[in-house]
């Protein structure tokens, strides 16, 4: 494999809120050299955790922006981190960033375990098979104990987990970390963060005894027995099918562990994998170019109105100012300049390879799942599609503003985070979102970058489904139900159906059409 592709290792972090993803974060940067401090970048950029904390992140758009993708070297590998919000409400995105990722991290605080997202996002892992490598975070406060975590693991996240590390201690009286492979004890001094690495010939290292005392060694020497000894191996063929996980212990505030961290993912993580199109499996060290879009965010630099589009480069390599034919329009089009994140600052690249993410001035052109290639007529496949459960009428309060509201409406559904339908008996938009809590962001960034201030009226509705068959049958089903009907940005024919009823008896009435459940359904 070309060495500037197999270098790279992209990967995003699935955490529970508050389980230390910012922290962690900032540490990455810290040791990519990135950010001169550690601590720096303070904001919990696109954190999305509740809806003031969004606002907030709001203002300080800049840092936000830097946060969606970071891109970092580190001990000769090139890391591209995308970030994903950990509120459930936001779960798309999380989902779709996953989409772009050759690995993830996943982040566990020691006191509260596994918890729900965790779980809900680690699903959408395992569907795609995605290798993950596990961090215990938090391990200076008195958590739950070590096996508990890691039965835990494997029984609530279904995977199996290998532990590299093994505590000595815990909480106040953590001494520190012992490294099963290397046989290594990692001192822990959260008084004046001194760490040093001491080689020990094995467990029964009388030093251990004198450095932690004798009855933590003795509680880490029956967890060594139970991990070494009952426990599968690491397996590197099934971490990279996702069915086993390396496991570290640290606490990220203090920057404990979190080396071994990244050293793991520079060893173990896969570079750019394979990925599937609807004609062919694509290679990444194909000569040829080709990426897929996963995101795309609008005015994230309130300055200058803009969109940026991130593509996920999947083969090859570009540089700046090259063509690239865009699959679904069948046009030709330059890519002037993209851009890599590094911290706060977001810079033009000439270069990018497979498995780099890059940010793109977007005209208005993107979807997501858009596929830009060489010239070769395929699409990437895998970018999942959402059926929004939520709906509301948008109702301008300033009718002045009518054109800001529709701009501002379709630029916001192009980003992916909500949808946006016509009815066919009213001139009123309808919006419908998977969380609810998109519904807040909607009506804030509605207002704040395109001054239309909206109400927004809840539709109660049982399901939205998209209403397929014969020309025909369609128009007619459209007549019968018209006032339940609206058209999707494609002009594709839904209907939000009130009640289960009225759906089971559309089934039963109009059986030559199918109602599915998503446009791609
Ligand atoms: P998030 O992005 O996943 O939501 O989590 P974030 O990094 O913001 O961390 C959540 C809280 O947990 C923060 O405290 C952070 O300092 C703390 N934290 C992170 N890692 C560790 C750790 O290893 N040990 C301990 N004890 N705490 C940790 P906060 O009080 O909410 O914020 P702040 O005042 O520290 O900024």
């Amino acid at each position: 494999m070309n060495p500037e592709i197999e270098k790279r290792r992209t990967f995003a972090i699935v955490s529970h809120p508050d389980a230390g993803k910012t922290t962690i974060t900032e540490k990455f940067l810290w040791y990519g050299n990135v950010i001169r401090e550690a601590g720096h970048v303070r904001a919990k950029a696109n954190r999305s955790y509740t809806v003031s904390d969004w606002m907030k992140i709001e203002q300080q758009r800049g840092i936000s922006v830097s946060s969606s993708v970071l891109n970092f070297p580190f001990e000769g590998c090139m890391f591209n981190l995308v970030d994903t919000p950990g509120h459930q409400d936001f779960c798309e995105d999380t989902y779709r960033a996953l989409t772009a990722v050759d690995a993830a991290l996943v982040l566990i605080d020691s006191v509260n375990g596994v918890e729900k997202q965790t779980i809900r996002l680690m699903n959408v892992c395992r569907m795609r098979h995605t290798p993950i490598i596990t961090f215990i975070n938090k391990m200076d406060l008195d958590g739950r104990h070590v096996l508990d975590l890691l039965d835990q693991i494997e029984n609530v996240l279904h995977i199996k987990t290998a532990p590299f590390t093994l505590p000595i201690g815990v909480g106040k009286l953590l001494k520190g970390v012992y490294s099963i492979a290397e046989n290594t004890f990692h001192t822990f001094n959260p008084d004046d963060g001194k760490q040093e690495i001491i080689q020990m010939t094995g467990p029964d290292d009388p030093r251990l005894v004198e450095l932690c005392g004798e009855n933590w060694v003795n509680q880490f020497k029956e967890e060594y027995e139970m991990v070494t000894g009952g426990m599968d191996p690491f397996d590197h063929e099934r971490f990279l099918k996702g069915e086993m996980c390396p496991v570290f212990f640290g606490s990220a505030v203090n920057n404990f562990g979190v080396r071994q961290l990244l050293n793991a993912f520079a060893k173990l993580a896969p570079p750019p994998m394979v990925r599937n199109t609807d004609k062919r499996d694509v290679k990444p060290d194909e000569d040829a170019f080709s990426a897929f879009v996963f995101k795309i965010q609008a005015n994230m630099d309130p300055k200058h109105r803009d969109r940026t589009a991130f593509l996920r480069i999947c083969s090859g390599s570009f540089t700046r100012g090259e063509k690239v034919f865009h699959v679904r329009t069948g046009r030709e089009i330059r890519l002037a300049a993209p851009t890599a994140f590094l911290a706060k600052d977001k810079e033009v690249i000439d270069h990018a390879w497979a498995g780099d993410i890059v940010g793109i001035n977007d005209p208005g052109l993107f979807r997501i799942g858009d596929t830009l290639t060489d010239g070769e007529k395929m699409s990437f496949t895998g970018i999942p599609d959402f059926a929004p459960e939520h709906f509301a009428r948008v109702t301008l309060l300033n009718p002045l503003k009518s054109k800001q509201l529709t701009k501002g409406l379709a630029e916001l559904s192009e980003e992916g985070a909500t949808q946006l339908y016509e009815p066919l008996k009213s001139a009123i938009p309808v919006v419908g979102v998977v969380g609810e809590l998109q519904f807040d962001v909607l009506k804030f960034r509605l207002q704040s970058e395109y001054g239309a201030d909206v109400q927004l009226d809840r539709v109660p509705a049982h399901g939205i489904r998209w209403v397929k068959g014969p020309e025909a049958d369609v128009g007619k089903f459209a007549d019968e139900y018209a006032m339940d009907c609206m058209m999707d940005k494609e002009r594709n024919l839904v209907c939000l159906f009130p009640n289960e009823y009225r759906l089971n008896l559309a089934m039963k009435n109009f059986e030559n059409l199918t109602f599915a459940e998503t446009s791609q359904g």
